[in-house]
């Protein structure tokens, strides 16, 4: 069992990283669930899955399950409010935990969703995806997307406590596995060489479903992130930031893609994050040899290192069209993450989107 603690004062809470945790989710949850009784949203796929597990685990109190569609287009107002009309329908009040169980989709929605019923209460998470146990679960960044763009509406609002059972990942399809690996090889490239070179070693057995591998990464993953929440919750300080390697170029892609199902947020990720490693080299910033490294090691794991692989085909100035709602733009100009080398990501905001531009326009497709 590792307990990471994520310190940010009266908000702290422990994010607890256990092989079977979702089984004794009954002792683990107790000081979560108040007058005996459980609220649960998830959805259909994970209801399908993992949900008897924490039912079981929860026999004897009172459960209340919401089950929603699964996919992006959860995350609207519309299933908002039909969520929160069902929460107040079983009266939630400000000192419940409404327990989150699935995605970074149920994850984003219900945090969202607790942090303005009744002005803010609380939820746990458990989350069941690769992304979500390595993300999306831990820092309470919650949001649902609007016909402007993604994450567009939300708020800071910390979960009270994160139950990560890795073993939950073994009904999460193969697809789904690797886009969240996306997210665990993000944090060697941004500040931790040696834990890219334990990717590069350990990568496919983890992918394969070795569960050592998978929960050293997950654990190494949720450390990294909760160090750099602790220091820079609200993402005012250029640390916080620095989880966005790749996201800039990958939220563009996604976009380009309409947010469906033909490029998941971890693969939009995971080119992103090779064309910010060839951005930087074109700038002179790291070398080619570690971009190629880096791409190299996203292909072999089976993610795009590309815009061809991504299967985008719009040119430069499309694409840069889709960055200018980014939430980070200001006066202006959009902060990149760039880097000058694996390992060494820092926030650049000199980059003029002209130059993005045509530096995509020179891309394969
Ligand atoms: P998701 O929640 O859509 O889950 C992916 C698919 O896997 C869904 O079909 C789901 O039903 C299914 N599934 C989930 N767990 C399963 C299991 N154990 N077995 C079988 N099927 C399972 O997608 P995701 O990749 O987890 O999350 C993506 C979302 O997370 C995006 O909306 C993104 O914006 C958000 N996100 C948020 C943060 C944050 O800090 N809040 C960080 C990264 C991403
Ligand atoms: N996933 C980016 C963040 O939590 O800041």
């Amino acid at each position: 069992m590792i307990i990471v603690p994520v310190a940010l004062g009266s908000r702290s809470y422990d994010v607890h990283i256990e092989n079977g945790a979702l089984d004794r989710a009954g002792a683990l949850l107790a000081p979560w669930i108040k007058r005996d009784r459980a609220i649960i949203v998830t959805d259909a796929n994970v209801a399908a899955t993992q949900l008897p597990r924490l039912r079981t685990a929860l026999a004897g109190i009172e459960q209340h399950v919401i089950t929603l569609a699964p996919g992006e287009g959860t995350k609207s107002w519309e299933q908002l409010e039909a969520l929160t009309d069902q929460l107040l329908e079983v009266e939630v009040e400000r000192g419940d935990h409404i327990i989150a169980l699935g995605g970074g989709v149920i994850g984003d929605l219900v945090g969202f969703a607790a942090a303005i019923l009744k002005r803010g209460c609380g939820f746990v998470q458990i989350p069941t995806t690769l992304l979500a146990q390595v993300d999306s679960s831990v820092g309470g960044k919650t949001a649902i997307n609007s016909k402007a763009g993604k994450n567009l509406i939300g708020a800071f609002h910390q979960p009270g406590f994160v139950l990560i059972d890795p073993s939950v990942l073994d009904t999460l399809p193969p697809r789904e596995q690797r886009a969240g690996y996306a997210e665990v090889v993000k944090y060697g490239l941004i500040d931790d060489f040696a834990f890219f070179e334990w990717c590069e070693a350990n990568g496919a057995a983890l992918l394969a479903g070795d569960m050592a591998a998978r929960t050293h990464a997950i654990a190494k993953s949720v450390a990294a992130k909760a160090r750099i929440v602790a220091a820079d919750e609200r993402e005012t300080a250029d640390l916080r930031a620095l989880l966005n390697l790749g996201h800039t170029f990958g939220h563009a892609l996604e976009a380009d893609k309409g947010f469906s199902d033909q490029l998941l947020h971890g693969e939009a990720v995971a080119a992103g994050m090779a064309l910010a490693f060839r951005f930087s080299a074109a700038r002179g910033l790291c070398t080619a040899q570690d971009a190629a490294r880096a791409a190299a090691h996203l292909n072999a794991a089976g993610l795009p290192d590309g815009l061809r692989a991504a299967g985008v085909t719009a040119n430069g100035e499309a694409l840069v069209r889709h960055m200018l709602h980014d939430k980070k733009m200001t006066g202006g100009t959009l902060p990149f993450i760039l880097t000058r080398g694996i390992g060494q990501s820092f926030v650049d905001k000199s980059v003029g989107l002209a130059e993005v531009a045509a530096f995509l326009d020179g891309e394969e497709r």
